[in-house]
């Protein structure tokens, strides 16, 4: 499972006035986006996230300034620096994720593929290793 999360390098078009990135549904990401949230004026040392989706899929973009992903899928874990406009780290159903170290001005924006559903969450990490490790890694 953690090997399908895997940073995106989105299109980029430079331009003296100003740079451009675009994400289309389905052609850079496996999913139809339904929902979009974002992060933002996020005190220093705060952490976010903490909880794990059932079906949710996602791509995080850092949209300003920069902060750490911890990725767990109930086997192995890894931790991606997210501080370009135009990386997505794409995030499969099933992986418990932490967001910490925000830098200041840090904006992380999320393109969800549904509405928010709170029965969507696994908000106890024991619940989560419970059931990720019914399935192989
Ligand atoms: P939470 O999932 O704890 O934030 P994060 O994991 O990103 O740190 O969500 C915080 C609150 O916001 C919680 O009460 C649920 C609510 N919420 C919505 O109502 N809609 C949403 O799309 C999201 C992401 C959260």
């Amino acid at each position: 499972n953690l090997n399908k999360c895997q940073t995106v390098d989105l299109p980029r078009i430079n331009d003296p006035r100003g740079n451009l990135t675009f994400v289309e549904a389905n052609r850079h990401i496996p999913f139809d986006i339904r929902r979009v949230y974002y992060l933002y004026d996020v005190p220093g040392g705060a952490e976010r996230g903490g909880h794990a989706h059932k079906a949710l899929h996602q791509l995080i973009i850092a949209m300003s300034g920069s902060f750490d992903i911890h990725l767990d899928d109930g086997y192995a874990k890894k931790t991606i620096h997210m501080n370009r406009s135009y990386y997505g780290l794409y995030v499969c159903p099933m992986i418990w994720r932490e967001i910490d170290n925000f830098s200041s001005g840090a904006v992380c924006m999320v393109l969800a593929s549904d509405y928010y559903d709170e029965l969507d969450y696994y908000r106890e990490y024991n619940e989560f290793i419970r059931d990720a490790q019914k399935v192989s890694p």
